[in-house]
């Protein structure tokens, strides 16, 4: 803990320790607690961003509850019993000669405490009494450590950070655009940036060679626990690299930041491919820190006799002693909750001691023919006392459902089980094909097919769904933490993906055409990243919410319930920006 002297203070209130006793000491902060003792003393707890510390001054003092308070005395021992050893400041007190009160306040509206839950709404109207709190004060100041690491890790590799505008025109991330009309030219808006991604692929045209921002993004999305409208990214691009050198760059800056939080850099970073990591876990994001994994058993019930199980595939997982973890009514919710997600049911049997060896029992077991109760027994490695469950459906339901399942039944909390990082890579080039037929992009249309798939574009169809290409994720515990790509700097290649989306001439034009434009100037080959800092500063405080690691954040509905925004503004600013609004829809 530092101390920051100024001309009003010589100390912080959190670092005093005995061996500061018999010095006199000047301290500002808040009144934290105040207890009162016999007639004419009382303890005053003072609290600033490093600690409390107690204070013993004459009662007659009209010290309240977040007064703001200077405090000059002599540091002295406590008592022996009365030592807290809890408290970093605990084995000392300021014997206080002179008190100055700063600042009155009002009651606060919750107390200043990281043990009391208070309502989301409440807290955010009052950010800046839960400000106070040490949860925030460490998450913030965390924050910044993340931010600076990234930024020394970034420049240490010849990065350059350049600072794109915030006023644009649409950028090609996928979600909905915040617009902002313009008043100059009524009726045209400006977008806000969803991210800095055209502006960075038009830096590596200009020669800027290695670009980096921690760049502020905004996205109109369905606000969740991992994902508010506003965030910030550390957005990089590169160029003459292959996916290689983007990822040796951003382990590096993630590493720092893990270091700076930690004091410890992260181990190597895992690698997966896509289709291993849908296979295996069901998911593009698979959290790595448990196994639970799917287990394939479509060959087993291949030719089955058994209604449920015929389908064109067929998967598994084991839950480690399920069958004294689970009552009947869970595993009843559990199904109904598959069904939710989107499969017919959910198969379940428990793994019993049988005559010869662990069998199945219970649930669906009675439809199983004796080798299919043994192979499954096999494939999933069960024990008596687990439970097994079985998802049968076409492949893209088996894997979402018991993809989801795995992390319901086994997902560890967020702060335990250490950092698992995993660059997910040999993401497909397009996620669906949409009812015209045309294929969706899974990354945006820039994205460069693999090396070896260059010729599947000539495909059409289902068969386009296996095109993989040079895009990958960064992924930690089960979180997106990040997303990148090698760029399509070549117009044949482009012109071919725009055919594929569908995307006509005038589309290009209107959309994208400035960037077209721009590489028919000469565009290396180049590629790039962005990961999320509220994700990886709230992974590693061991924060399930990034609005903890965010100081003004919005709550779930998107609101600002300190500022009240978002507001109506007068007829007269609209009048002046050419917007008539219409009566809000009943
Ligand atoms: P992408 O859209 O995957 O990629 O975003 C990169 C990372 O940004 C974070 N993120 C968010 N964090 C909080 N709230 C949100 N609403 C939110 N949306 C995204 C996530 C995500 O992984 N331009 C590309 C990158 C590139 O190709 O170089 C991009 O923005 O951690
Ligand atoms: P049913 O024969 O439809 O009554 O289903 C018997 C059991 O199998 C129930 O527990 C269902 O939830 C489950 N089940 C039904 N369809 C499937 C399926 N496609 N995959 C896995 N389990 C299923």
């Amino acid at each position: 803990m530092q101390d920051l002297p100024t001309s009003m203070r010589t100390d912080m209130c959190g670092t005093l320790t005995a061996a500061d006793a018999g010095r006199t000491v000047s301290v500002c902060g808040w009144v934290d607690r105040r207890r009162e003792h016999g007639e004419h003393l009382a303890f005053i707890d003072l609290r600033d961003h490093t600690g409390v510390i107690q204070c013993v001054v004459n009662s007659s003092h009209d010290l309240r509850s977040e007064y703001v308070a200077r405090m000059t005395g002599l540091v002295r021992p406590r008592p022996g019993e009365t030592a807290n050893a809890d408290l970093a400041t605990g084995e000392v007190e300021i014997e206080v000669t002179e008190i100055e009160i700063l600042a009155e306040a009002e009651p606060p509206p919750f107390p200043v405490n990281d043990r009391i839950d208070v309502d989301e709404t409440i807290r955010l109207r009052h950010r800046y009494v839960d400000l106070r709190k040490e949860r925030l004060q460490r998450n913030l100041r965390t924050r910044a450590r993340v931010n600076s690491a990234i930024r020394a890790g970034m420049e240490e590799q010849g990065f350059v950070e350049i600072e794109t505008p915030m006023l644009i025109a649409s950028t090609p991330e996928g979600a909905r655009d915040f617009v902002v009309p313009s008043r100059k030219e009524p009726g045209s808006f400006y977008a806000l940036p969803q991210s800095p991604q055209l502006f960075k692929q038009l830096c590596m045209v200009g020669g800027i060679d290695r670009y980096y921002q921690i760049a502020r993004c905004l996205r109109d999305e369905d606000l969740r626990a991992d994902r508010q409208f506003e965030f910030m990214q550390l957005d990089a691009e590169m160029s003459f690299v292959s996916q290689e050198d983007v990822f040796t760059a951003i382990s590096h800056a993630v590493a720092n930041a893990v270091e700076a939080v930690t004091g410890e850099r992260p181990g190597d970073f895992e690698r997966m491919t896509w289709q291993e990591a849908m296979e295996r876990f069901g998911s593009d994001k698979p959290d790595t820190r448990f196994g639970m994994e799917l287990v394939e058993l479509t060959e087993v019930f291949d030719g089955t006799e058994a209604r449920v199980f015929q389908a064109p595939c067929v998967k598994g997982i084991r839950m480690p002693d399920g069958v004294a973890a689970l009552s009947r009514n869970q595993i009843d919710a559990l199904v109904e909750t598959c069904q939710r997600w989107g499969a017919k049911g959910l198969a379940w049997m428990k793994v019993v001691d049988g005559e010869n060896g662990p069998a199945l029992d219970a649930g669906v077991a009675k439809f199983l023919s004796e080798p299919e109760s043994k192979a499954v027994i096999n494939a999933l490695e069960a024990e008596p006392g687990d439970m097994v469950f079985l998802i049968a459906d076409t492949r893209r339901v088996v894997r979402h459902v018991l993809g989801l399942l795995r992390l319901e039944l086994g997902r560890p909390p967020v702060n335990e089980g250490g950092l698992h990082f995993l660059w997910v890579v040999d993401f497909p080039l397009f996620e669906t094909i949409a009812d015209n037929g045309s294929p969706v992009p899974a990354h945006h249309p820039f994205t460069m097919p693999h090396v070896d798939d260059m010729d599947l574009l000539g495909a059409s169809g289902e068969t386009l769904l296996d095109v993989r290409s040079q895009a990958y994720d960064l992924v930690l515990n089960g979180w997106e933490l990040g997303s990148g790509s090698i760029r399509i700097n070549r117009s044949d290649i482009q012109n071919r993906i725009f055919e594929l989306l569908g995307i006509g001439e005038a589309e290009r034009q209107a959309k994208f055409g400035f960037l077209l434009d721009a590489f028919r100037f000469g565009a290396p080959p180049h590629g790039g990243f962005a990961f999320g800092i509220d994700r990886l500063t709230a992974l590693l405080l061991g924060e399930t919410n990034i609005r903890e690691v965010i100081a003004f954040p919005k709550t779930q509905s998107g609101a600002d319930p300190l500022t009240s925004a978002p507001s109506p503004i007068d007829s007269a600013h609209l009048e002046e920006l050419g917007i008539r609004t219409l009566p809000p829809a009943t």
